[in-house]
């Protein structure tokens, strides 16, 4: 996705727009530029390739003196990556200047209408269009513009722009794309996430939909769609950069994936409270959960798997008949939400379009959503009516680690206060399960001692063309997760199959040294798993094994076995995906490859 910034104050812009930028690379880009106002003017340089490029051609900015600009990464979606297409954008005579996040849905009709009167374009972008359009109604008064444009265009839209005629001012506004603003004493910033201005200030402000942002070196005023001024209050960002770099590991992959213990003690322990799970954030009474009929976990990608777990937790401790889905799948299947339903959107961004939409829909249609959500004051917290944050800090690689965990951690107490609340546990059994969940922490941190094994294993498997991953019950969730975290970052094909699935087809496909991953977790279905796994080494599969301490007959059917401590078996999810995703990270490690930054992905995907 794409990434802005900018910044006005005593100090040169183009360093420190710079520096913001490589702290949004995680966003995932092809393209980059940064304009600056100095004496000569607006001036503007982009390159198409890594912000590297960008760097080199300004010689760290130097090149652009000026205490005052804006720059974007690019991840296009309208028009090639190139120089031309990169942004910032701006009207014939350079005179407005524009860096966007999101896409203008009406970009093609405003282009049109904007040609029909003269305008020329020079590159694919719907972006281009905002700078003609803003250059049409500008006329004199950069918010009358703003405002003026913001009725026009349909889309989604985080926005930098400078006027030429107002040098000492920076403009913002925001529709759907995140927004930031940083307040600090040597000037202040704009920027699409924290970690951008995190180096400068920890006070924050989060911007709203439709409201627009003038920045001056020592001044930040708000204003709605109106142009009334409004007042809003910064948050403090609590944690700091380091927090947010790699940490001494080699990738923000692996460092994430050992702060895996403590993302999902920071998300568990507050909730625990004098033996009860106490989840204030909620905004619901016992007697309010009592009532619920039925929930709807809604996400994508690895945040979707999670609520496949969410299923079998929920409806296997709370009794409450649960639904998941895609959230791509959600919003346009018409669902049938009845009255006293819960729909649970899962999203370490926040800010996910497809989930975002799923979010509009239920509330549209008057259903109560909670989000489960990392970032704090995305666009998804925001919305929702309740949101439980996942405390797992800043998450930078694209493939998640410790969020997914941490999302878990959030269904696993979610599903046991509601079963409490419900009365379908006792307050015995309720000890029972809290217990578990305080031991999961250590727990992970105990299977991250697996390290050195999975990552010789995974060196045999660096040329492979398909893996698969099979499991039933959460141990088919289990296995979703798996095979995304090894394709989405080793780019290597895998499959997750639901173990009993495989032989109406799939199986097909096995052949001599393919290697299946069988993840067996769930003790009432060792067997039936034991025998799926049987069928397909009779077929010629190297089959490797996640299962229980303990399980040591499952030795007689796999070639190479992993083995995770006992757990409730609603939450071994949360250890079992533990070597699955040091298997992903170290076959992508030794291809050679970006681990973090994996090719045609994006850390928040905010467009359709
Ligand atoms: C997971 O490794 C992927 N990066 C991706 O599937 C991700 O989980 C999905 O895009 C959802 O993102 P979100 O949690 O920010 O909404």
């Amino acid at each position: 996705m794409c990434g802005i910034v900018g910044y006005i104050g005593d100090e040169q812009a183009a360093p420190i727009l710079l520096d913001g930028l490589s702290k949004l690379e995680y966003r995932g880009y092809d393209s980059a530029g940064i304009a600056v106002y100095g004496d000569q003017g607006i001036k503007v340089v982009k390159a198409t390739g890594r912000l590297k490029v960008l760097d080199e051609l300004t010689h760290g900015g130097s090149m652009l003196p000026g205490t005052t600009g804006i720059g974007h990464t690019r991840w296009a979606t309208h028009g090639a990556p190139s120089d031309i297409n990169a942004h910032p954008h701006f009207n014939k005579d350079e005179s407005i200047v524009v860096v966007h996040n999101g896409i203008i849905e009406n970009y093609l009709k405003l282009k049109k209408r904007l040609q029909s009167k003269g305008y020329e374009f020079v590159s694919e972008t719907d972006t281009e269009v905002l700078a003609h359009l803003l250059d049409y109604y500008y006329e004199g008064d950069p918010l009358e513009a703003i405002t003026k444009i913001m009725h026009r265009v349909e889309g989604s839209y985080a926005l930098g722009i400078l006027f030429r005629d107002h040098p000492d001012e920076l403009y913002a506004v925001r529709k759907d794309s995140p927004l930031i603003v940083g307040e600090s004493g040597d000037g202040n910033l704009i920027a699409s996430d924290v970690p951008a201005v995190l180096k400068y200030t920890r006070d924050v402000y989060f911007i709203e939909n439709e409201e627009i942002v003038c920045l001056t070196k020592d001044k930040i005023t708000f204003y709605n769609i109106d142009e009334e001024e409004i007042s809003k209050e910064p948050t403090r960002i609590g944690w700091d950069m380091e927090a947010a770099e790699k940490g001494g590991y080699e990738h923000f992959m692996l460092k994430e994936i050992y702060e895996q213990p403590k993302a999902v003690a920071d998300t568990l322990n507050p909730r625990i409270k004098d033996g009860k799970i106490v989840i204030d954030e909620l905004g619901m009474t016992d007697e309010d959960i009592r009532k619920i009929k039925k929930i709807f976990i809604v996400a994508c990608g690895s945040a979707y798997h999670t609520g496949v777990t969410g299923k079998y937790v929920f409806e296997g401790l709370a009794r409450i008949p649960v639904e998941v889905d895609l959230a791509s799948e959600f919003r346009y299947r018409n669902p049938i939400l009845e009255p006293d339903t819960l729909v649970i959107i899962v999203s370490q961004s926040g800010e996910t379009a497809d989930s975002l939409a799923a979010l509009r829909e239920a509330k549209a249609r008057g259903i109560r959503v909670l989000g489960i959500v990392n970032v704090v004051g995305s666009s998804i917290a925001r919305e929702a009516d309740n949101v439980m944050y996942t405390w797992a800090g800043p998450e930078i690689s694209v493939a998640t680690t410790k969020a997914y965990s941490t999302q878990l951690a959030a269904q696993y107490l979610l599903a046991v206060k509601f079963a409490h609340a419900r009365g379908v546990i006792t307050d015995e059994e309720l000890a029972g399960y809290i217990s578990d969940l305080k031991k999961l922490p250590d727990q992970i941190e105990l299977v991250l001692g697996c390290k050195e094994k999975v990552q010789r294993f995974a060196n045999r498997y660096l040329a492979a063309k398909d893996i698969f991953f099979i499991g039933r019950g959460i141990d088919y969730a289990i296995s979703l997760e798996g095979s995304l975290k090894l394709k989405e970052i080793s780019y290597i094909h895998s499959e997750a199959y639901a173990a009993g699935e495989l032989k109406h087809g799939t199986i097909s496909l096995i052949e001599e040294g393919t290697l299946v991953t069988a993840v067996l977790t769930q003790e009432e279905l060792y067997q039936k798993m034991i025998s799926n796994m049987v069928e397909v080494r009779t077929r010629g599969a190297f089959v490797m094994a996640v299962t229980n301490v303990g399980n040591q007959e499952v030795e007689k059917t796999a070639d190479f076995v992993l083995y995770i401590p006992k757990t409730n078996r609603y939450f071994t999810n949360s250890l079992a995906i533990i070597p699955l995703q040091l298997f992903g990270y170290y076959v992508s490690l030794g291809k050679g490859l970006d681990v973090d930054k994996p090719r045609n992905l994006a850390k928040s995907v905010t467009v359709e």
